[in-house]
């Protein structure tokens, strides 16, 4: 009996932990799309939440998820004739044929139709976002979508801002309208999903040693060991046993 009531609490204790549970809505390659959003050559100044050199390469980064996921992407520019300036040329030389989406005024991406249009075209119900600045143009265009329905994943590397409280608001604005933030490093396995897939290790790996050169030189130093390496004394305890 004791036994018995101590299996009903157990199961009540986890039914209520599952009636909690948050659904893990994780990416899918074939059902996201790529924004683009404002990552002006003039805007760039204003991301000083990063390392400039850092930020820079974090831009390139995220543009070249596209490429490397066969992903549909959308490119938009916030007034690019005047101060915001050009997308890198590095991020337009990645996409010659994908007009860009030239606003002309509208702060929202979402309030201008050629953008809607674009993004709608991609029949893409996940939606991969970056642009500078985090509270304005990745901020008001999240919440857009969020509105439509879209699912919508922030590459919070790729964003950049003014100040780390500007930051740090604008993500958690997000976060609370269920914008999944995430890194970059998260975006990739996510939508990798799995080494053996393709794009897998013989893509992935090499694009890692150029845009997150962390797991590049992990994996270069694990190649160089094994192609032409030598245990040097005081190496051997650090290894697993038998080894
Ligand atoms: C849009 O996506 C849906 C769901 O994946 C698919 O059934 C439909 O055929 C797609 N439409 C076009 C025009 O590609
Ligand atoms: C391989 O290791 C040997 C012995 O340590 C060394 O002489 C040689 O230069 C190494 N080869 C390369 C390509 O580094």
């Amino acid at each position: 009996m004791k036994l018995f009531s101590a299996v009903l609490v157990i199961s009540a204790a986890i039914a209520s932990t599952l009636a909690d549970s948050v659904p893990f809505v994780r990416l899918d390659k074939t059902k996201a799309a790529l924004l683009v959003l404002d990552l002006q050559d003039g805007l760039y100044s204003l991301a000083r939440d990063f390392d400039p050199t850092l930020y820079y390469n974090n831009m390139i980064a995220h543009a070249a998820l596209g490429k490397l996921f066969d992903i549909p992407v959308v490119l938009s520019t916030s007034a690019q004739q005047g101060p915001n300036g050009m997308l890198p040329k590095a991020i337009l030389d990645m996409y010659p044929s994908v007009p860009v989406v030239a606003r002309q005024g509208e702060v929202d991406a979402w309030d201008n139709a050629q953008f809607r249009a674009a993004t709608l075209a991609t029949n893409r119900s996940q939606i991969i976002v970056a642009g500078i600045t985090t509270d304005v143009c990745t901020t008001f265009l999240a919440l857009s979508l969020r509105s439509e329905g879209y699912d919508v994943w922030a590459n919070v590397e790729a964003s950049g801002t003014t100040t780390e409280l500007i930051r740090d608001v604008s993500n958690d604005r997000m976060a609370r309208a269920g914008v999944q933030l995430l890194s970059l490093f998260s975006t990739v396995c996510d939508l990798m999903r799995d080494w053996r897939n393709t794009p897998g290790l013989p893509e992935v790996l090499p694009w890692l040693n150029v845009y997150f050169p962390a797991y590049g030189r992990l994996s270069a130093a694990h190649g160089a060991g094994l192609a032409n390496g030598t245990i040097v004394p005081g190496e051997y305890g650090l290894l697993a046993p038998g080894l």
